[in-house]
């Protein structure tokens, strides 16, 4: 399928339908394309949940006030982003660079520099909204590759962030749930996938300088 098809045929469900299962298969090159995201400084400043226990999934319903998607979905996928970039965090990164780059350190020591003067500078929120704002490219990513791989999804940012950090046993001194997405095939009753998409006209959108 030509990706403007796909993108056109997806939408965001409100219920999947319980009976199809995405398989492994099929979720592989959508965490795949996840984890290609491109993130500022490449510190990819998060984690990806992938909760497919039916358990745990229940326990989450009450976090997302009962929406249809949550009880219906085959998975749903959980993205956590970073409230800090510790010194050992910053070790770790560059530590996997030369091994995976065969960089020597000298070679990395001026960007290690740069990077440690620019997170310096940042006040404790600016950096979590720097680093949900990373996340959010992982969930364009993964919102883009399910649509081409004809998965079906929902993405969902209305819950409540510290009864699911309790659920899920996130530290909330370190890191965030940001935002989450729900996985599966869409059922034949739900209403939104008649709905014709709503979009700003190209005129009000596009500028062309
Ligand atoms: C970051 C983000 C958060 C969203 N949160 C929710 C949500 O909590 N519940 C929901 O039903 N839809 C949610 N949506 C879906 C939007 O309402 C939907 O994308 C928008 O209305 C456009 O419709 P479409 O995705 O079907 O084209 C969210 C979308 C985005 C991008």
């Amino acid at each position: 399928m030509n990706y403007i098809d796909a993108l056109k045929q997806r939408y965001s469900v409100k219920k999947f339908n319980k009976e199809i299962p995405v398989s492994r298969e099929n979720l592989s090159p959508i965490l795949e394309a996840g984890k290609l995201a491109a993130s500022s400084l490449g510190l990819q400043p998060y984690r990806i949940l992938v909760v497919e226990s039916s358990e745990i999934k229940e326990k989450l319903i009450p976090a997302f006030g009962n929406p249809s998607q949550i009880s219906t979905c085959s998975h749903l996928i959980v993205l956590i982003s970073r409230k800090n970039i510790e010194a050992h965090y910053l070790d770790g990164y560059f530590k996997h660079i030369t091994e995976v780059r065969k960089t020597p350190p000298e070679i990395l020591a001026g960007f290690r520099n740069s990077i440690d003067h620019h997170l310096v500078n940042l006040q404790k929120k600016e950096l979590e909204s720097w680093a949900e704002k990373q996340t959010y490219i992982v969930l364009g990513n993964l919102m883009f590759a399910a649509a081409l791989e004809k998965v079906d999804s929902c993405p969902m940012e209305g819950f409540d962030a510290e009864l699911m950090a309790e659920i899920l046993d996130i530290d909330s001194e370190k890191e965030k749930v940001c935002v989450t997405l729900a996985l599966g095939y869409r059922a034949d009753d739900d209403f939104f996938k008649t709905l014709e998409k709503v979009r700003k006209p190209d005129e009000k959108l596009f500028k062309f300088l």
